[in-house]
């Protein structure tokens, strides 16, 4: 992990990417400490790409957050995670004031994983304020306090978030260094940036008797198999899996009346399938949102492109983000 810190008159920045689940996290054994009702892993993604910079100064003024220029209001969430690394700080500290803030550089609460980017930054940069020595691990940890994925934001490549039933024993791994399957690929499809209208907090708290049923009949099945077509590097069996986990995921959302894909998103798994059909060379993922993330390797981007160009009738590439390799590296100090 390379860092390098700097502080300017005691404000501290820092950058956090986003990660994207192809095992999703959804539904909680206890809501107030974030343990999940089954095991998730996800991608990491390019932080120059997608990522969440904040900036945290102490102060004697006030507390304050400043959520992509607007005053914003200082949710139990992030009580959470201040709180937590209070208790880890000395005693001369907790008399200052917090000033957050706080911009992404992608839509915010769009499906896009800004809770795990930002509460990942948030947890980073509070620390590095507070000057709490912790191993990521640790870090992860009082994330994942704040919210749930941001746990898998703390580590580069594949990750791996176990359940557990504990606060110590729910912890993020990285499962993979990227250099593990350097030809994986991440294109990002922005079909609607509108504020979602409700959030996965929310919704995961529907319909027990199916996430239940979810997280412990079917979930663990698939977690088993993508990790064996991880570790082959077996694409045709990543993209299944990946693909069956986001449709089972959004079968259940659907099941409790929520609807978080739109009439594009549907066309794109149309799409996809339609490229598959001659073998299979792409996978969709959709978060709470409508926007697709979509896996792909190196040899089949461009004809993956100009399918969906063609048949999106987009006549650039600007309208589809695409991303590098994903790094291993995920935080990036920078000077304030
Ligand atoms: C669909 O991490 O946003 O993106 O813990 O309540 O903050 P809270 O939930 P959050 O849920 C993410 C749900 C998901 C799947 C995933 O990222 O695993």
């Amino acid at each position: 992990m390379k860092h390098f810190i700097c502080r300017a008159f005691g404000k501290y920045t820092v950058k956090a990417p986003t990660n994207i689940a192809l095992i999703k996290y959804w539904g909680k054994s206890n809501e107030d400490i974030n343990l999940p009702l089954n095991s998730s892993i996800s991608l990491t993604v390019d932080i120059e790409q997608f990522f969440t910079q904040t900036t945290i100064e102490l102060n004697d003024e006030k507390n304050q957050l400043i959520l992509n220029n607007e005053p914003a209001e200082i949710t139990g969430r992030i009580s959470r995670v201040i709180n937590m690394l209070k208790s880890l700080t000395k005693p001369e500290n907790l008399e200052k004031k917090i000033k957050i803030e706080s911009c992404n550089n992608f839509p915010t609460a769009a499906g896009m994983a800004s809770s795990a980017s930002g509460l990942a930054a948030l947890t980073f940069g509070l620390a590095k304020a507070y000057k709490v020595n912790i191993s990521m691990e640790e870090l992860s940890g009082i994330a994942r306090l704040g919210s749930g994925s941001a746990s898998r934001s703390f580590f580069g490549g594949i990750v791996e978030w176990s359940a557990g039933d504990s606060h110590e024993k729910s912890i993020a791994r990285q499962l993979y260094e990227n250099s593990h399957w350097d030809e994986l690929r991440l294109l990002v499809i922005l079909t609607d940036l509108e504020k979602k209208k409700i959030s996965s907090t929310n919704a995961m708290k529907l319909n027990r008797k199916m996430l239940l049923e979810r997280a412990n009949e079917r979930v663990p099945i698939r977690i088993e198999n993508l990790k064996k077509a991880l570790e082959a590097k077996d694409f045709e069996n990543l993209a299944k899996i990946t693909m069956e986990e986001s449709d089972d995921l959004h079968y259940v959302i659907e099941a409790a009346n929520v609807k978080y894909l739109n009439a594009k998103s549907e066309e794109i798994k149309k799409l996809i399938h339609g490229f598959n059909s001659q073998g299979i060379r792409a996978a969709y993922t959709f978060d709470a949102g409508p926007n697709p993330f979509i896996l792909t390797r190196k040899q089949d981007i461009n004809d993956l492109v100009s399918h969906l160009l063609i048949s999106l009738k987009l006549r650039s590439h600007n309208d589809l983000k695409l991303h590098g390799q994903l790094p291993n590296d995920p935080f990036l100090f920078l000077q304030s």
